[in-house]
């Protein structure tokens, strides 16, 4: 009999084919204690990444109180308004695709460290690989109990309708902005000088400027989907409150419609339709 014809004998070929792949994979797996080094190697890479990027601003206990913050705290005097580097030790974050209370998902935090944040003077970390932009999160997480203690709250979906930017949808979007008076703080016209904007103070007692939606770019990117998550998550720890609950999705894309009209990105679609 030729043994290569043999069927018995292709199945066992194959059934070793596929076992040595998968038993070597399992001999692969770390024990706990390897975990647990190779966790702890991962913060100290992520420490030393920190050491030389970031402590400078957001100190070496992640207080927020660098050596820069030090000096634009003396220079403050009472009306500049500037945003502070910040304080991870109480772990609440702004720029998050989860509901407002909620930790950001580890992807947010990663994605504001590569890309920096405008208007803040935090700078983008351009050339930073991959391992280094883990390593250095979960590195800062360690600032504060939060990341132990609480689960991680689900992400938000944003889907583009293709109303966004249209004449309609503009104009539907100014009856929530004035219903939902995003002008106390935003202004009328959206420059930043509503009735309560000077008084606008955040968690940790320094003030803030809402945004001028005319001059400033956006912190977060000045996409529609972007523009959406901050009014749907809100901006935890300044004030800027999440409608995720008092708005429906339809209200929330009208109002990204009117934000970008007042940001003057609207006008090809506008003409479109
Ligand atoms: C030149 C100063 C500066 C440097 C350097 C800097 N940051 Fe920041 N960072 C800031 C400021 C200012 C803010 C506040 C931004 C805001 O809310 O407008 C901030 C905010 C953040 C936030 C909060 C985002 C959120 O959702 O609330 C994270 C995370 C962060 N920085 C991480 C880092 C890491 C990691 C590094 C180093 C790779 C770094 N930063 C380097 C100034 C800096
Ligand atoms: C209680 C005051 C307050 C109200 C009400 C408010 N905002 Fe804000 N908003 C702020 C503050 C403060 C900031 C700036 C936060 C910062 O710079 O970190 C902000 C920032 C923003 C930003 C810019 C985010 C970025 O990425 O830079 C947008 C867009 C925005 N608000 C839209 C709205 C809309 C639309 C409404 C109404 C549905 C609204 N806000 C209601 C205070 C408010």
């Amino acid at each position: 009999m030729n043994l290569f014809k043999s069927r018995a004998f292709l199945l066992a070929l194959t059934l070793i084919l596929l076992f040595v792949p998968c038993s070597a994979f399992a001999q692969q797996e770390m024990t706990e204690e390897e975990e647990d080094a190779a966790y702890e190697a991962q913060l100290e890479q992520g420490k030393d990444y920190y050491n030389v990027n970031c402590r400078l601003c957001h100190g070496s206990n992640g207080n927020g109180k660098g050596f820069v913050s030090s000096i634009r705290y003396a220079e403050k005097n009472g009306r500049v308004l500037i945003t502070y580097p910040r304080d991870f030790t109480v772990g609440v974050y702004r720029f998050r695709t989860t509901s407002t209370g909620c930790l950001p998902d580890i992807e947010d935090l990663k994605l504001t460290i590569k890309g920096g944040v405008t208007r803040s003077f935090m700078p983008p970390q351009d050339g930073i690989s991959e391992e280094d932009l883990t390593a250095v999160t979960e590195y800062i997480m360690t600032f504060s109990d939060r990341f132990v203690e609480e689960d991680f709250c689900d992400v938000i979906e944003a889907k583009k309708p293709d109303t966004v930017a249209t004449a309609h949808s503009i104009d539907k979007g100014k009856v929530v902005y004035n219903d939902m008076k995003c002008w106390e703080c935003h202004g009328y016209e959206g420059l930043g000088d509503g009735p309560k904007s000077l008084d606008i103070v955040d968690d940790w007692g320094q003030k803030l400027l809402p945004f001028n939606f005319i001059t400033g770019s956006l912190k977060r990117g000045s996409s529609a989907e972007n523009i959406y998550m901050t009014f749907t998550a809100g901006l935890d720890g300044t004030g800027m409150p999440s409608y995720e609950d008092s708005l429906n999705e339809e209200a929330r894309w009208d109002l990204v419609s009117y934000t970008l009209k007042l940001m003057g990105l609207t006008d090809q679609k506008e003409k479109d339709h």
